[in-house]
C-alpha cells in the first residue's frame, strides 16, 4: 500500500471561541494540502478539539453548562469557522471521543510496560492557569497569579532518559524542525537538561479527563491526552496507523516544547518513530501582544469578511506574515494590501481583458500557442508550486510569486497596448492572457479558493494544473467582479 502523507493541525482548546491565531494555524495546513492537490498529490489533514482539563471544565461551569454540552458547542463553532474560511481538513478529532480515550489508555500502558512511568509524591507550586507543576522561586510565586501549593501523588514520565536520544536524533535530522531558529531553540532547551514531568492529576481535584488505566483515582495530564490525538485518529493501536506514521505537525511557537521535546520522547518511549517534521509559525499580535482569548484582544474579522469575502482574509493573513515570524494585524494594512494585490491587480486584470473582448464584440477566442514571455510566467509559477509541494521552506516564496505573476500580466497588457490590436493579433493576445489568468488562478487557488471556484466555472475547468493547462477555445461570458474596491 502507498504511504499516506499525513499532516496535522493542532487541536484547539475548547475554552475559547476561534480567532485569527487559530485561523492562521489552519490556513498554513490548508495551503500546503491544497497546493499538493492542485499539483496531483495529497495530504491527509487532521484537526479537532482539545476538550479535557481544568480550564475547559471551569469555562463550562462558569457558563452553567454540563462540560460535554459546552465542548459540543465549541467544537461546532470551530468547525463553522473553518468552513467559512475554507480550511479543509479530512478528519476532525475530539478528545472526548470514546475511541480516542481507549487508544490513549493503550498508549499509556505501552509507556508503562516499557518502564517509563512511575508514581511519585509531588510537593511544590502548581500553576492553575497552565495546569502544570512549577519549578520556581518564592519571588515568582508571590508576584504571579493563580499559583497554589500542592502536595499530592501523581504519575511521572521519565523524560530525563531521552536527553541524549533526542540530541542524537536532531543532530542527525536537523530538517525535522522548521524554521532553523526553532530547531536551535529546541536543541538549547534539551541541552540544558531534561527533567521527568508529571503526566497525571488526582481525580478528586480534576475529573474532566481520561482515567489512568488501573488507577481510577488519577486522570491523565491534558497534554498527554492531547498529543495522543495524532495517533488515535489514524487508528492506533490497529496496524493501519503505520500507513500514516510518522506525521508532519504544524504548530504555533507557544507549543514548540510539547511537539519538539515531550512528544518525540513519548513516541520513542512507546517504540514509535518521532515526527517527520514540526513546522513552527509565529503569532498574530494586536499591538505588541499575542492575540488570545485570555487577553480578550481578539480582532473582529467578521465585518471585514462580510464586505470583502473570506479569500481577502486568507490572502492578508498568509501574505503578511513570514512563516515562523510574528506579525501585527492592522486594519489600515489590510485595506491597502487588498486594494493593491486583489482589487487593483488580480481582479482588475480580468475585468480589463473581458472589457476589451466585450468592446470588440468578441464571443469566442481561438486557442493558440503562448509567446515566450507568457510561457515563462506560467512555468515560473508552476515551479514555485512544485517547490512548495516538496518543501515547506518555499511557503513564503510561493505566496510572494502571486503578486509577481500578475504584475507580469499587467506589464504585458500595457507594453503590447493590446486594446489597440485587432483581428488575429488581438485574438492571440487576449486568448494567451486569459489562458495565463485561468492557469495562475488555479495555481493560486490554495490562497484564493473562492475566486478559483468562480474562474474554474467560467472557463469550465477542474481545479488542478493538469486540467487547466490544456489549450482550448475560450467562450466570452459576462464579466466577473472578484473583489470590490476597498475604502482606505
Ligand atoms: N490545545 C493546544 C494544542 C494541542 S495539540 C496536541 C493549544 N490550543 S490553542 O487553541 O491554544 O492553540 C491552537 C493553535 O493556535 C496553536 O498552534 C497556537 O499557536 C495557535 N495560536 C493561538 N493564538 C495564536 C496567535 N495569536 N497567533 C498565531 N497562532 C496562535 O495550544
Amino acid at each position: 500500500m502507498n504511504k499516506v502523507k499525513y499532516l496535522t493541525a493542532p487541536i484547539f482548546y475548547a475554552n475559547s471561541t476561534p480567532h485569527i491565531g487559530h485561523l492562521y494555524t489552519g490556513l498554513v495546513c490548508d495551503l500546503w494540502k491544497q497546493i499538493n492537490l492542485v499539483m496531483g498529490e495529497d495530504f491527509f489533514l487532521s484537526s479537532g478539539m482539545d476538550e479535557h482539563g481544568q480550564k475547559v471544565f471551569q469555562v463550562a461551569v462558569n457558563n452553567g453548562l454540563n462540560p460535554k454540552v459546552h465542548v459540543d458547542n465549541i467544537s461546532e463553532s470551530f468547525k463553522k469557522f473553518f468552513e467559512k474560511y475554507n480550511v479543509r481538513y479530512d478528519y476532525w478529532v475530539r478528545t472526548t471521543d470514546e475511541q480516542h480515550k481507549k487508544a490513549t489508555q493503550i498508549f499509556w500502558n505501552k509507556l508503562k510496560e516499557n518502564g517509563y512511568v512511575y508514581k511519585h509524591r509531588y510537593k511544590g507550586w502548581y500553576s492553575i492557569s497552565d495546569e502544570s507543576y512549577l519549578d520556581v522561586s518564592e519571588d515568582y510565586v508571590s508576584t504571579s497569579k493563580n499559583i497554589v501549593w500542592r502536595e499530592e501523588e501523581c504519575y511521572y514520565f521519565k523524560l530525563s532518559s531521552f536527553q541524549e536520544k533526542l540530541v542524537e536524533y536532531y543532530e542527525k535530522h536537523p530538517e525535522t524542525i522548521y524554521p532553523k531558529i526553532r530547531y536551535n531553540e529546541a536543541m538549547g532547551f534539551i541541552k540544558q537538561g531534561l527533567k521527568d514531568f508529571s503526566i497525571s492529576r488526582p481525580k478528586e481535584r480534576l475529573s474532566w479527563g481520561i482515567e489512568v488505566p488501573d488507577d481510577p483515582d488519577q486522570v491523565m495530564y491534558v497534554w498527554i491526552d492531547a498529543l495522543a490525538n495524532y495517533l488515535t485518529l489514524i487508528g492506533y493501536p490497529d496496524q493501519k496507523y503505520l500507513n500514516y506514521w510518522p506525521a508532519t505537525h504544524v504548530v504555533g511557537k507557544d507549543i514548540l516544547k510539547f511537539h519538539a521535546i515531550y512528544w518525540p520522547a513519548l513516541l520513542m518511549a512507546a517504540d514509535l518513530l518521532p515526527p517527520k517534521k514540526v513546522v513552527v509559525h509565529g503569532w498574530w499580535l494586536n499591538g505588541d501582544q499575542k492575540v488570545s482569548k485570555s487577553l480578550n484582544n481578539a480582532i473582529d474579522i467578521d465585518g471585514l469578511t462580510e464586505v470583502y469575502g473570506s479569500d481577502a482574509i486568507r490572502y492578508f493573513l498568509l501574505s503578511n506574515m513570514t512563516l515562523g515570524e510574528d506579525a501585527n494585524f492592522k486594519e489600515s494594512l489590510f485595506h491597502s494590501t487588498i486594494n493593491a494585490a486583489l482589487s487593483n491587480k488580480y481582479g482588475n486584470i480580468l475585468l480589463r481583458l473581458l472589457g476589451i473582448a466585450e468592446n470588440k464584440n468578441i464571443k469566442e477566442l481561438k486557442h493558440c500557442e503562448l509567446d515566450e514571455f507568457l510561457n515563462n510566467v506560467v512555468n515560473n509559477t508552476k515551479n514555485e508550486a512544485n517547490n512548495f509541494v516538496k518543501n515547506i521552506s518555499f511557503f513564503d516564496q510561493y505566496i510572494r510569486s502571486f503578486s509577481a505573476a500578475f504584475d507580469s500580466l499587467n506589464n504585458y497588457i500595457s507594453e503590447n497596448t493590446i486594446w489597440k490590436q485587432e483581428g488575429e493579433q488581438l485574438n492571440n493576445s487576449l486568448y494567451s492572457l486569459l489562458y495565463c489568468f485561468k492557469v495562475l488562478s488555479v495555481l493560486f487557488s490554495p490562497i484564493l479558493p473562492e475566486c478559483a471556484k468562480k474562474i474554474a466555472k467560467y472557463f469550465d475547468v477542474d481545479l488542478n494544473f493538469k486540467d487547466v493547462s490544456v489549450h482550448k477555445n475560450i467562450i466570452i461570458k459576462e464579466p466577473i467582479v472578484l473583489f470590490p474596491r476597498v475604502m482606505e
